[in-house]
């Protein structure tokens, strides 16, 4: 399965990852602009802000099930939270 993984550079995205990849899944993860990528083949990182709908809902093509990780734990939640309409309307296209 296609799986996209928000927030794939945190703590919890980056186990999520791992498993994902581990049980055979194909993964997409998801990682602010700015953010470190972790990650190597065969995972595949589109970079993104989850308040913007932008380019990278254009790599999201055959994704089946998205696993949400993406949180502002840093005491920023409102700045986060402040866009999840498109978010969700993303998710549920
Ligand atoms: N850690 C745990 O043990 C644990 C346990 C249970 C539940 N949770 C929950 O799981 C969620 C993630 O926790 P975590 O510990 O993994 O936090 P984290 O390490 O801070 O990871 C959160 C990730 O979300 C990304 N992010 C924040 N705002 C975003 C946005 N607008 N668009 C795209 N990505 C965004 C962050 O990117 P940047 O790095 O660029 O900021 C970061 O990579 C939280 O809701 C937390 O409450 C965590």
């Amino acid at each position: 399965m296609k799986v996209l993984v928000t927030g794939a550079g945190g703590f919890l995205g980056q186990a999520v990852v791992r498993a994902c990849t581990a049980a055979g899944h194909e993964v997409v993860a998801m990682i602010r602009p700015m953010g470190r990528d972790p990650f190597a083949a065969p995972v595949t990182v589109v970079r993104g802000d989850l308040r913007q709908v932008g380019p990278w809902r254009t790599q999201l093509d055959g994704v089946e099930a998205v696993i949400h990780c993406a949180a502002a734990t840093g005491g920023t939640w409102r700045r986060s939270s402040q866009g999840p309409s498109p978010q969700r309307k993303t998710c549920l296209r």
